[in-house]
């Protein structure tokens, strides 16, 4: 095993965090010296790069938050020319101007490493073949994962997001070792082999790479005995990379190793910002280690995880994400994420795992209702029997009332990609 690591996952702790120090000092000077933005941020907080002298130093310096990028749309956080950025990428969000990120070809080198090691942890080797169905443009996740596969020694099936009847024509005809796509359009994938009448078991698939979006240990189990195969989560955001980030190990899947040779993590109360000892739930950050185009101090990810200490490998874990504050929803003073629905949805029998959540305001109060699909043969009685179910686990789980449909198969929306699980409808 060990000889399939590379240099930085057998250093020691103490190793890392020295380099960690040399690489974060050099970020922060290149951040200062080249981006208006970050020299009248430290210069507001009245410190300078060098006044970093321990890793603990990095909690004086001020946050970097999406704001700070979008008023810097499109190139403004950039830190090297712009002839030097050999390639740029874009995260849509959902309001005003997408925010831009851009690489230098020694970002593009560091990019396509850590991807290598991911699909390595997912059990991934030189010469499997990989079905890359995250989508391919401005969305990091299709070029991200393809340039990784690649470096791997892998063959790459490009196929990118959506066309779902061709993606499973591609699987049996082309024989992929590993998928690498979001949950909820393997999912989708999962419907289209049934409609074919193909055994999604059957499959050349021994491993999927999961990520883009929350999904829960309930969705791993069902994905895992719906394909046979080992289902492992991937992470990362186009603010500080792209995905690769961190990467659940196949052997322990026990969360995530981030890739802290280059990605150094914080968790903070998303509060107050103060820093929260390993082990205490809040707020991810990252500063980039070794990003030359656009470093980021402190970026504030509004991913709601915790830090763990490492088990497969010498880096630290986080645990998997179950919600980010955006997709929080305050029902009657009571805080719920999508992922505590979908956990409660995939334990009941008679349910599939498609499911949406609607929110409606009657008179002064918000309403949420749960729209889940029967499975494929539930009977009236099974169906009404889930429903009672499921608005009786959230209420006992999350405290709340919600009301719950159980509807016809086939008739909720689909994922191709990153799902929006919550449909707003309040005025
Ligand atoms: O989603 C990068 C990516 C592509 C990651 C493919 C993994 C696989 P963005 O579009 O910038 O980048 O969105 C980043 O997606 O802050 C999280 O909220 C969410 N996210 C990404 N991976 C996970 C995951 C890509 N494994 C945002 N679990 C992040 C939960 C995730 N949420």
């Amino acid at each position: 095993m060990t000889a399939l690591l590379d240099t930085a996952e057998r250093m020691s702790r103490a190793e890392l965090e020295a380099l960690q120090l040399e690489r974060l000092r050099a970020t922060l000077r290149h951040a200062y010296e080249n981006v208006a933005h970050y020299r009248a941020a430290f210069d507001r907080a009245g410190l300078k790069p060098e006044d970093c002298g321990s890793l603990a130093d990095l909690a004086r310096f001020p946050f970097t938050t999406k704001a700070d990028l979008r008023d810097n749309y499109p190139f403004g956080m950039f830190a090297v020319p712009e002839d030097q950025v050999r390639r740029v990428h874009a995260s849509s969000g959902t309001t005003g101007r997408p925010t831009v990120v851009g690489y230098t070809g020694k970002d593009l080198e560091t990019w396509a490493d850590v991807v290598a090691r991911s699909i390595r942890a997912a059990g991934g080797r030189p010469g499997h073949k990989i079905h890359v169905a995250y989508g391919y443009g401005l969305f990091t996740g299709g070029l991200g994962a393809h340039y990784g596969a690649e470096r791997l020694g892998c063959t790459v099936i490009p196929a990118s997001g959506g066309m779902t009847a061709r993606q499973v024509q591609l699987i049996q005809d082309f024989r992929p070792d590993i998928i690498m796509v979001t949950p909820s359009y393997m999912l989708t994938i999962l419907d289209e082999f049934e409609r074919q009448g193909v055994d999604p078991r059957a499959t050349s698939l021994r491993a999927g790479i999961f990520g883009a979006e929350p999904w829960t240990e309930e969705m791993r189990r069902e994905i895992e005995e719906r394909f046979a195969i080992d289902a492992v989560d991937i992470y990362g955001l186009s603010e500080v990379m792209g995905p690769g980030v961190a990467q659940e190990c196949v052997e322990t899947k026990d969360g995530l190793h981030i890739w802290e040779d280059h990605f150094y993590p914080e968790v903070v109360d998303p509060l107050t910002g103060e820093v929260l000892p390993d082990g205490e739930r809040g707020e991810l950050v990252f500063t980039s280690l070794t990003k030359e185009a656009m470093p980021v101090i402190r970026y504030r990810t509004r991913d709601l995880t915790r830090l763990l200490p490492g088990t497969a490998r010498v880096f630290r874990r986080m645990e998997k994400v179950t919600g980010r504050s955006d997709d929080l929803v305050i029902l009657r003073g009571v805080n719920l994420f999508p992922t505590q629905i979908e956990e409660i949805v995939l334990r009941t029998p008679g349910v599939s795992p498609h499911f949406q959540l609607r929110l409606t305001r009657e008179g002064r109060l918000d309403v949420l209702t749960v729209r889940a699909e029967a499975r494929t043969g539930a009977t009236p009685e099974q169906r009404a029997a889930a429903a009672v179910s499921v608005a009786a686990a959230v209420k006992d789980g999350i405290g709340v009332s919600v009301s719950v449909e159980i509807v016809d198969p086939e008739t909720l929306e689909r994922s191709v990609g990153k799902f929006r699980r919550i449909v707003d409808e309040r005025p």
